[in-house]
This record gives C-alpha cells, structure tokens and sequence, in this order.
C-alpha cells in the first residue's frame, strides 16, 4: 500500500483524494491516511501531492516508517 507521511500533518491539502480511483483516502483531524487493504497501489496519488507525503510503503525509510502503522491503526477497531 501506499502511506501517508508526517508532512501532511496540518496541511491537508486533499488534492490527493480527487487522484485515488477507489477512495481509499480519508480525512483525519491533522493529516489523511490511505486504508492499507482498499489501497490498490496505482501510485496515482503519490506524485500529485505537493508536500511529498506519500510513499509507497516499502520505501520508507528511518523514521518515518513509524507512518506504516500510523496510516494502519487508523482503520483498525479498538
Ligand atoms: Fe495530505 Fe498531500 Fe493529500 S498534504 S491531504 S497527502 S495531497
């Protein structure tokens, strides 16, 4: 799946979910997250956002990797 990164945090910008054919982005109070199962992986949000906070998650690296689950918990039940 494709991840979103800490630079979305306070910019929302959305422009992302308008480039995703399956919805799968969805707004949080800071940022927005991808769901890691309806995430088909097209990349088409990826290179459209204009902070760089997305990534394809087996290319993240460091500290942001810390996102991966960030993204997943998200959709996840208590
Ligand atoms: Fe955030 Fe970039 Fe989308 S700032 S809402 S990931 S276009």
């Amino acid at each position: 799946a494709l991840i979103i990164k800490s630079e979305c945090i306070d910019v929302k910008d959305g422009i992302c979910t308008t480039s995703c054919p399956v919805d799968c982005i969805y707004e949080g109070e800071r940022m927005f997250y991808i769901h890691p199962e309806e995430c088909i992986e097209c990349g088409m949000c990826e290179s459209i956002c204009p902070v760089d906070a997305i990534r394809y998650d087996d290319e993240v690296t460091g500290a942001d990797r810390a996102f991966i689950e960030i993204n997943k918990d998200v959709f996840q039940g208590p």
